[in-house]
C-alpha cells in the first residue's frame, strides 16, 4: 500500500487544530523557518561548488570568524522573516543587538531567536551542521519588539526547534506536544513526517563533549565523565557509555535525542570569571532543554532546571548538560558534591539582572 504522507505543513496545521484560538500565526511562522531550511541546505550541500566555503573578514559579536554560510544563513532568516508581520523583532547569534523589524513593515506578537548555523567551523571538513530557533510571545506593550522580550525563561517558549544539514537534511520542531521529525525529500522539495513523537531511549547510549579539556573542568565534572567512562570507584560493575563528539552542538545533540546520550559543554576552571562556559543560552541552550524535555529528557546548567533560568542578556553563555534525565541528575549531584566553589561564582553570575549586566 502506498504510505500515507504527511507534509510538515500538514503536521503544523494539524497541531494547530488543537489550539482553537490559534490564529494561524506561529503555523506560518514555522513554515517559513522551514523553507529558510530548505534554502540554506541547498547552499550547504553545494558549498564546495559555489565559492560558499571558507571565513569572512569579518567577526561575529564573540570575535568568532564568521564563515560565508554563517552569514548567507543569517542573511537568509532575517530577510525570510522580517516583512511576514508575524513577528516584532529578532535576535540572531551573529548580530549584538537585537534585529528590529524595518519600519516599512507590520509587526505581529512572536520574537525569534536564532543561532543561523551551529557548527559552522565543522562546514570547511564537511561534517553536519544545522540551524536552531527558538519562539516566544511577546510580552513588552508597544509595536516593536525589545530586548526584553527576547529575555524569556525557556519555560515559557512557544515553539523551538532545529534544521540539521546531514547526509540528510531534517526539522525536529516543538510546540510543547511531542517533538516531531521532518526529512526533507530534495527530489520534491518537501519536508514529510519521518520521526513522530520523539522520545530519547533509555538507556542511553552515549556522551558527547570535548573531552580534550577535561583538564580543565571542575572536580565534579572529571567525576562525572569518569562516571560515564564506566571508571568509577564507587561503581567497580558500572557499565562504560560510548564517546561521540562532533562539535556542532545540533548534531551531537540530534544523535543522543535518536539513540539517547548526554551532551555536556561545561565551564573552563581556567577563566574563573567566565564561569558559564561557551554555549549560548538564548541561541543554542534553551531550545535544546526544551526540545529534549518534550521527548521525555533533561536540560540542566549543572544547578538545576535550564529552562527555569531568567537571562539577564542576550548573548548570556550557559554551561550545559542535556540529555537522559538519569545522566544529567547524575552531573548535578557530583557538582553538588565537590564544586560548591564553582557554584558560587556561576550562581553570582546567573543571578545577575539586567541593569547590572
Ligand atoms: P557555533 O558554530 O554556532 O559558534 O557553535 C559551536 C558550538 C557548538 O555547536 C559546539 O557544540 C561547540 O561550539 C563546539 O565547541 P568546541 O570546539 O570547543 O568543542
Ligand atoms: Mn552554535
Ligand atoms: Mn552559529
Amino acid at each position: 500500500m502506498f504510505p500515507k504522507i504527511i507534509t510538515i505543513e500538514r503536521h503544523i496545521l494539524e497541531q494547530q487544530r488543537m489550539h482553537p484560538e490559534a490564529t494561524g500565526e506561529l503555523t506560518s511562522l514555522l513554515y517559513d523557518l522551514a523553507l529558510a531550511g530548505k534554502i540554506i541546505a541547498s547552499q550547504t550541500t553545494r558549498a564546495g561548488i559555489s565559492d560558499i566555503l571558507g571565513a569572512t573578514d569579518s567577526q561575529n559579536t564573540y570575535g568568532e570568524t564568521q564563515q560565508k554560510l554563517d552569514v548567507f544563513a543569517d542573511t537568509i532568516i532575517r530577510r525570510m522573516n522580517d516583512h511576514t508581520e508575524r513577528l516584532c523583532a529578532m535576535a540572531s547569534e551573529e548580530h549584538e543587538n537585537i534585529i528590529p523589524i524595518p519600519p516599512r513593515y507590520g509587526t505581529g506578537k512572536y520574537v525569534l531567536l536564532y543561532d543561523p548555523l551551529d557548527g559552522s567551523s565543522n562546514i570547511d571538513v564537511n561534517v553536519s551542521v544545522g540551524t536552531i530557533f527558538a519562539i516566544h510571545r511577546k510580552r513588552t506593550d508597544g509595536e516593536h519588539g525589545v530586548v526584553g522580550d527576547m529575555l524569556q525563561p525557556g519555560r515559557d517558549l512557544v515553539a523551538a526547534g532545529y534544521m540539521i544539514y546531514g547526509s540528510s537534511t531534517m526539522m525536529i520542531y516543538s510546540t510543547g506536544q511531542g517533538v516531531h521529525g521532518f526529512t526533507l525529500d530534495p527530489s520534491v522539495g518537501e519536508f514529510t513526517l519521518t520521526h513522530p513523537d520523539l522520545r530519547i531511549p533509555e538507556p542511553g547510549k552515549f556522551y558527547s563533549c570535548n573531552q580534550g579539556y577535561e583538564k580543565y573542568w571542575s572536580t565534579g565534572v572529571q567525576k562525572f565523565t569518569k562516571w560515564l567512562q564506566g571508571l568509577d570507584e564507587s561503581d567497580p560493575d558500572a557499565k562504560a557509555f560510548g564517546h561521540r563528539y562532533v562539535g556542532s552542538m545540533v548534531a551531537d545533540f540530534h544523535r543522543n535525542l535518536l539513540q539517547g546520550g548526554v551532551f555536556y559543554y561545561p565551564a573552563d576552571m581556567r577563566k574563573p570569571d567566565q564561569p558559564a562556559g561557551k554555549i549560548r543560552l538564548l541561541f543554542e541552550a534553551q531550545a535544546m532543554a526544551f526540545l529534549a524535555e518534550s521527548a521525555g529528557g533533561y536540560g540542566s546548567d549543572g544547578v538545576g532546571n535550564l529552562l527555569d533560568l531568567q537571562p539577564h542578556e542576550l548573548h548570556q553563555r550557559v554551561p550545559v548538560f542535556i540529555g537522559n534525565r538519569h545522566m544529567v541528575e547524575r552531573a548535578e549531584a557530583l557538582i553538588r558534591e565537590h564544586d560548591q566553589a564553582w557554584i558560587d561564582r556561576y550562581m553570582a553570575y546567573r543571578s545577575k539582572t539586567m541593569e547590572t549586566a
